[in-house]
């Protein structure tokens, strides 16, 4: 499974952390930035990820910035792209089982490091549901031909 990162300066140190968390747990990993924590706009590093993601590249997308609002706003304006911000483990099982989130984005600034650990694991460990949520899921996507 390939994830994508990305972050702007709020969410740097969590992105280089959540990174290294992933490949030990045996994922690869692509960096979309930034490599340092000079302030960035977050909405050209979002695109990247969500670019990956909707292309392929990437199977998931994580984006941090400082609540995680910003990033989740920017990457759900790229087409075939499901972004969700997600501040409790509960949340992320709901984003996926339920609406098939590619992307979760995180908060660097309001949300400690093992508590985004957790959100990660739970968004990993929970499959879509299908289901009902499948023809949801369908005319939310449709818009983005609209
Ligand atoms: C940067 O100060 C902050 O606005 C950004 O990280 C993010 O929280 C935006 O949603």
């Amino acid at each position: 499974m390939v994830f994508s990162l990305g972050a702007d300066h709020a969410g740097f140190e969590q992105k280089n952390q959540l990174a290294s968390f992933l490949i030990e747990q045996g994922y690869d990993v692509i960096d979309r930035g930034p490599e340092t924590d000079d302030r960035v706009d977050y909405p050209d590093y979002a695109v990247r990820v969500a670019r990956d993601v909707a292309d392929g590249v990437a199977d998931y997308g994580v984006l941090v910035c400082g609540t995680g609002i910003g990033m989740a706003m920017a990457a759900d304006k790229v087409p075939g792209i499901r972004a969700a911000n997600i501040i409790t483990p509960e949340f992320a099982a709901l984003c996926r089982e339920h609406n098939n989130a590619n992307i979760i984005t995180l908060s660097g600034r309001f949300v400690d490091l093992e508590t985004n650990k957790e959100i990660l694991r739970t968004f990993i460990a929970t499959e879509f549901g299908g289901g009902r949520h499948e023809q949801r899921v369908e005319k939310m996507m449709a818009l983005d031909s609209e």
